[in-house]
Formats: structure tokens, C-alpha cells, sequence
């Protein structure tokens, strides 16, 4: 048995909602996938509510807040329209992640250090409703640092990087995220990890003991068209089990 605690696994089902808006209709539904996801082991939902609503929409964030019975996520930009909504709906947690129009996915983490001022307001209302506030940053120390001055209890470190490059340069990254997890968990912040994750690469991530929980989204769903849903989670489930 190994003593590193376990990983969580949050599913992110935000591209289950870009298949969806691809027609308009209805199909397929978010909601229903989250709850596979949770009947195949996922520890949570996660989902990015994004300014275009190319994602998920509002009501699918109420239809999740009413069905689902493991933790909801919310994945938001630091703006005052997403505030409102995430102290309106009181998800379990909000992830603040930096957003800009015209990226196709969340590119580079939040610069914390540069937005104390806005953001200390921010997190600090989040806490006050006891919505868990994670920040969304790259595996800096001058970000952990900023994170710690935040009083953020948890931070999630940008794994893109980590995703997109190989051999020695990877290698390096990933020491750069081991070092990243070591100083905030001695801080006393829990730290998260996602971004571009997939079967072939997740297992050095999921090694790093201090990690608690990583968000896979986009890997996760493309994979379900192969070997279902149920499938494409069990699977990642097992290769961060085995990792630990
Ligand atoms: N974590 C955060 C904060 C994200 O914004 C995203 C999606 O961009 C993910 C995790 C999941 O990334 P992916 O879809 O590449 O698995």
C-alpha cells in the first residue's frame, strides 16, 4: 500500500457542451455526462463558465447544481459578472482562471502576483461564502507566493506547458511542477493540476505526492468517442491510482 493519500480525478464536461452548441440543440447533454463520470469514479465536476458561453451555459450550471452529488468546480474568470453567478449558485469551488476572447482554450496561468489588488477582493468574498477558491496559476514561486498573500487555500498549476514538449525539456517542467506542489503544500495550499492531460502523460504528474487532484477535460471526452465515456475515465482512474 503506498502512503502518499490518494489523487482526485475532476472530469471537466466542458466539451461535452462544445459538441452541443455545435447544432444547437440539446444533445449531447452535459448533465448526463457528468453523471457518468461520477458513476465511473470521477471525485468531481468541473466546468468553465466562460464570458461567450461557448462552453456551458447558465442553466446548464443550475441543472448541475441541482443533479449532482460530488463536488461542482466552477472554473471562472475574475470579472464581476462571474462573482455575482458563482456567489448566486455557491458551487463547491471556483477556480479564477485568467480568460481572454479570441484564446481557443485557457492559455498561461493567472497572473497573481500582478492582479493582488483585484483579486484579494475577489477571493476574499468567495471565502466568505465558503466556496472553495483555487487559483488557476503557472508552477512559479512568485505565483505561490502571491497565492499565499491571497489567502487562496488551493492552487492548480498549468500542466500545458508540461503537455506540449518532450524529453529533457519536459523533464524539466516537471521538476518545475514537483518544486511548485512541495512549496505550496509546506505553505499550507493544496495543490491541483490540469490542463492538457492524457493517458500518455499523466502518470509523472499523478506521481507527485502533494498533488491532491487533477482536471482532465478535453482529452477525456475525445477519447469517450473510442471507448465511451465510462471507458476513457476508468482508465484514467486506474493510471492515477497506479501512480501512487
Ligand atoms: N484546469 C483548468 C483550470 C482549465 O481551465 C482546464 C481547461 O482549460 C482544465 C483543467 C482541463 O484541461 P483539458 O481540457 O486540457 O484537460
Amino acid at each position: 500500500m503506498s502512503a502518499i493519500p490518494p489523487l482526485r480525478l475532476g472530469v471537466n464536461i466542458d466539451h461535452v457542451a462544445t459538441i452541443r452548441n455545435a447544432r444547437g440543440g440539446d444533445h449531447p447533454e452535459p448533465v448526463r455526462a457528468a453523471l457518468v463520470a461520477a458513476a465511473a469514479g470521477a471525485d468531481g465536476i468541473t466546468a468553465h463558465l466562460r464570458e461567450d458561453r461557448r462552453h456551458i451555459r447558465d442553466d446548464d450550471l443550475v441543472r448541475l447544481m441541482d443533479s449532482l452529488t460530488i463536488p461542482l468546480n466552477l472554473e471562472m474568470a475574475a470579472t464581476d459578472e462571474m462573482l455575482a453567478i458563482a456567489l448566486r449558485h455557491k458551487p463547491h469551488a471556483a477556480c479564477i482562471v485568467p480568460e481572454h476572447r479570441e484564446e481557443r482554450t485557457t492559455e498561461g496561468g493567472l497572473d497573481a502576483a500582478g492582479m493582488h489588488n483585484k483579486l484579494a477582493d475577489f477571493v476574499g468574498q468567495l471565502k466568505e461564502a465558503n466556496i472553495r477558491v483555487s487559483l488557476f496559476i503557472e508552477p512559479e514561486p512568485r505565483q505561490i507566493e502571491a497565492a499565499i498573500r491571497l489567502g487562496a487555500p488551493v492552487v492548480e498549476f498549468h500542466t500545458g506547458r508540461y503537455a506540449e514538449i518532450t524529453g529533457a525539456e519536459r523533464e524539466a517542467e516537471l521538476r518545475r511542477i514537483a518544486d511548485a506542489a512541495a512549496l505550496a503544500a509546506k505553505n499550507g495550499i493544496e495543490p491541483h493540476a490540469g490542463h492538457g492531460l492524457t493517458f500518455d502523460n499523466v502518470v509523472a504528474i499523478a506521481a507527485i505526492p502533494q498533488l491532491a487532484e487533477l482536471n482532465i477535460g478535453h482529452f477525456l471526452i475525445g477519447e469517450a468517442i473510442f471507448s465511451g465515456l465510462d471507458g476513457s475515465i476508468r482508465q484514467m482512474r486506474a493510471l492515477m491510482d497506479d501512480a501512487r
